[in-house]
C-alpha cells in the first residue's frame, strides 16, 4: 500500500452555498472530482493530519464509492481516525451528534438532502466542523478558494474497506471505526424525551405512520418508534434506504409526500403522521385531517417544549429564518424569552445555539431543531411532538386549534417558480430592489405596504454581516410577502415567494390557506410584475 500524489485540478466548483457542494451524481463521479474537492477541504482546514472525522451519508447512489475514496484520501493525508456509519449510512443529525459525542474535529456528510438520488440525479458533499454544525462561511470561502488553485491530491493505494462489519480496523496508520448509525442517536433521544410516556401513548392504541421515503431515517425510525416505543409494526413506511429513494423526491412536503397527506385526510387516518427527507434533517407533521405548517410546528413546539424532560427548564430563546412565519415570535414574547430572525440556512443558527441564546430554531422549509445537535433534526421534531401529545393527550387538530385561539393564526404558504432563466429572476429581484424606497404607502390588491427592505443580518454573536438575504414587504394589518432566490436549486433560478397573513379573529381561524392568502398572493404578483415570467401558476406550493 502506497500513498500516491495525483496531479489534478483546478477544480470546477461553485461558490459556497448553504449546504456544501451539490451537483449531478455523474459530475461527482468524474475521475478526480470528489478527490479534488476533498483535498480542497483538507487543505482549507490546515490538513487532515492527526484529525478524527466522522463520515456517512444518506445512502444515495455513489454514497459507498465516495466513502471509499474519502477513507483512502484521509489515510493518505495523515488522519488519525475515521468514524464511519455501518454500510456508509448516517443521517445528517446523527453525524452532528457523533462529532459532538466523540469530540471529533469535524465530519463529512454525503447527501443532496431532499433532492432525488440516482446516477442521473443529485449528489452532495458537505463539511461540518467540531461543534457538529455546517462549516461557517469563512471555511466554505476558503474551500472554494482552494478549489481554484488545487493541482494535486493524495490517496492511499489500497483495496476497498468492508463497511458492513462493526468495529475498528486500520488503513495505513489510520484507524477506521465502523459504528451502528442509530445507537448513539437513539441514546440521545432517550435522554431528551420521556420514552415511558410515549410508550404508554402507543400502548393505549394511539396510531401513527412515519414515511421514511426510502431514505436514511428508515433504520432510525424502525429502531426508535417500533423498537423502543412500541408503535405497531408497519408504523414506518418505506423504511429501507434505496440508492434512488424508490424513484421519488425524498422531500417531506404535501407535494412529494402526497400519499401520506392523502392518508391523514382519509377515513383510514392514523392519529399522527410524519415524514423525513433524504438525509433525515427535515420533517413534516400531520394529524388526523390536518397538515401542520413547519412555521406553526415551530411555534407549537416552542410553546410546549417544557413538557419534555430535555427542555423542562424552559427555553433560552427561539430563532427562525426570516421567511419563516412570525408565529414563533409571539410565543417567545408570551414566554418572555428572546427571539431571533436569521437568514435562510441552518448555519446561521449555530452561533446562537453555541452562545446559549436560543434552544429551539426552525425554518419554513421543514427544518426544526434544538441545541442537542447543530443540524436540523427530523426525527427529533417527531419525537418532541409525540412527547407533547403523550403529555397533553390532545389530538393534533385540537392542539392547533388551541394554539391559534391563544396566539392567532399565521396563514402561510410558499410559492416556488422553478427553472426560471437566471437573468429573468435576477431582473425581477433587481426591479424590486430598485423601488424599495417607493413602495411604502403604495397599495396592491387592497393591501398597503407599511415597510420593506432587503434583509440584512448582523450576527449578534460574531458581528458578521450577511446582506441581500431576501426582499420583504410588510403590509398594514400584519400580512407579509418575501421574495428570495433559492441557493440550492440546480437548474436556472428558483424564485421563492413566501406569503403570510396573521388572523386573530376567532371566527376566521379555520379557512383554506390559499383562499385566506389570496389578497397577499395577488399583491405579491402585482408588485413584482410576476406575469413577466410567463407562468400560469407556481411549480410548487407548500
Ligand atoms: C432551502 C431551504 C432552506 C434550507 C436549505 C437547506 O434553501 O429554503 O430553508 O436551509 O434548503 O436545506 P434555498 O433553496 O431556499 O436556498
Ligand atoms: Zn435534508
Amino acid at each position: 500500500m502506497t500513498v500516491r500524489t495525483i496531479q489534478a485540478g483546478p477544480f470546477e466548483g461553485q461558490k459556497p452555498g448553504t449546504s456544501g457542494l451539490r451537483k449531478k451524481t455523474r459530475v461527482f463521479m468524474e475521475p478526480g472530482y470528489v478527490e479534488c474537492f476533498l483535498q480542497a477541504i483538507f487543505n482549507s482546514i490546515g490538513g487532515a493530519e492527526g484529525k478524527t472525522l466522522v463520515v456517512g451519508g444518506d445512502g444515495r447512489y455513489f454514497n459507498r464509492e465516495a466513502i471509499q475514496i474519502i477513507l483512502k484520501m484521509a489515510a493518505a493525508n495523515g488522519a488519525a481516525k475515521m468514524i464511519v456509519g455501518q454500510d456508509g449510512l448516517l443521517s445528517t443529525p446523527a453525524v452532528s451528534n457523533l462529532i459532538r459525542q466523540r469530540k471529533a474535529d469535524g465530519g463529512l456528510v454525503l447527501s443532496a438532502s431532499h433532492n432525488p438520488g440516482g446516477i442521473d440525479e443529485d449528489f452532495g458533499l458537505k463539511y461540518n466542523v467540531s461543534n457538529g454544525g455546517p462549516a461557517p462561511e469563512g471555511i466554505t470561502e476558503e474551500i472554494f478558494a482552494q478549489t481554484q488553485t488545487i493541482s494535486s491530491y493524495r490517496i492511499f493505494d489500497a483495496p476497498d474497506l468492508d463497511l458492513t462489519a462493526l468495529g475498528a480496523s486500520g488503513l495505513g496508520g489510520m484507524t477506521v471505526e465502523i459504528v451502528d448509525p442509530v445507537a448513539d442517536y437513539a441514546a440521545l433521544m432517550e435522554q431528551l424525551f420521556d420514552f415511558g410516556k410515549i410508550r404508554d401513548l402507543f400502548a393505549g392504541g394511539f396510531t401513527m405512520r412515519f414515511d421514511a421515503m426510502h431514505a436514511v431515517t428508515g433504520p432510525y425510525a424502525k429502531a426508535i418508534l417500533e423498537g423502543k416505543l412500541g408503535a405497531e409494526p408497519g408504523t414506518v413506511l418505506n423504511a429501507v434506504p434505496s440508492v434512488d429513494f424508490g424513484g421519488g423526491h425524498p422531500d417531506p412536503n404535501p407535494v412529494w409526500a402526497k400519499p401520506l397527506v392523502d392518508l391523514v385526510m382519509s377515513d383510514q387516518a392514523p392519529d399522527f403522521a410524519a415524514a423525513s427527507d433524504g438525509d433525515g434533517d427535515r420533517n413534516m407533521i400531520l394529524g388526523k385531517g390536518i397538515y401542520v405548517t413547519p412555521s406553526d410546528s415551530l411555534a407549537v413546539l416552542a410553546a410546549n417544549a417544557h413538557l419534555a424532560p430535555g427542555y423542562a427548564k424552559g427555553l433560552a430563546g427561539v430563532a427562525r429564518s426570516m421567511p419563516t412565519s412570525t408565529a414563533a415570535d409571539r410565543v417567545a414574547e408570551a414566554l418572555g424569552i428572546g427571539h431571533y430572525e436569521t437568514p435562510t440556512g441552518w448555519k446561521f443558527f449555530g452561533n446562537l445555539l453555541d452562545a446559549g441564546k436560543v434552544t429551539l430554531c426552525g425554518e419554513e422549509s421543514a427544518g426544526t431543531g434544538s441545541d442537542h445537535v447543530r443540524e436540523k433534526d427530523g426525527l427529533w421534531a417527531v419525537l418532541l411532538w409525540l412527547n407533547i401529545l403523550a403529555e397533553t393527550r390532545l389530538s393534533v387538530k385540537d392542539m392547533m386549534a388551541a394554539h391559534w385561539q391563544r396566539y392567532g393564526r399565521n396563514y402561510y404558504s410558499r410559492h416556488d417558480y422553478e427553472a426560471v432563466p437566471t437573468d429573468d429572476a435576477n431582473q425581477l429581484m433587481d426591479d424590486l430592489r430598485a423601488k424599495l424606497t417607493e413602495f411604502p404607502g403604495m397599495t396592491f390588491a387592497g393591501l398597503t405596504v407599511s415597510a420593506c427592505d432587503d434583509f440584512a443580518y448582523l450576527d449578534p454573536v460574531d458581528g458578521s454581516k450577511s446582506l441581500k438575504q431576501g426582499i420583504r414587504f410588510l403590509f398594514e394589518g400584519g400580512a407579509r410577502a418575501v421574495f428570495r432566490l433559492s441557493g440550492t436549486g440546480t437548474v436556472g433560478a428558483t424564485l421563492r415567494i413566501y406569503l403570510e397573513k396573521l388572523e386573530t379573529d376567532a371566527a376566521k381561524l379555520f379557512e383554506n390557506t390559499q383562499a385566506a392568502l389570496a389578497p397577499v398572493i395577488q399583491a405579491a404578483g402585482e408588485m413584482s410584475e410576476l406575469d413577466r415570467l410567463g407562468r400560469a401558476e407556481p411549480d410548487v406550493i407548500t
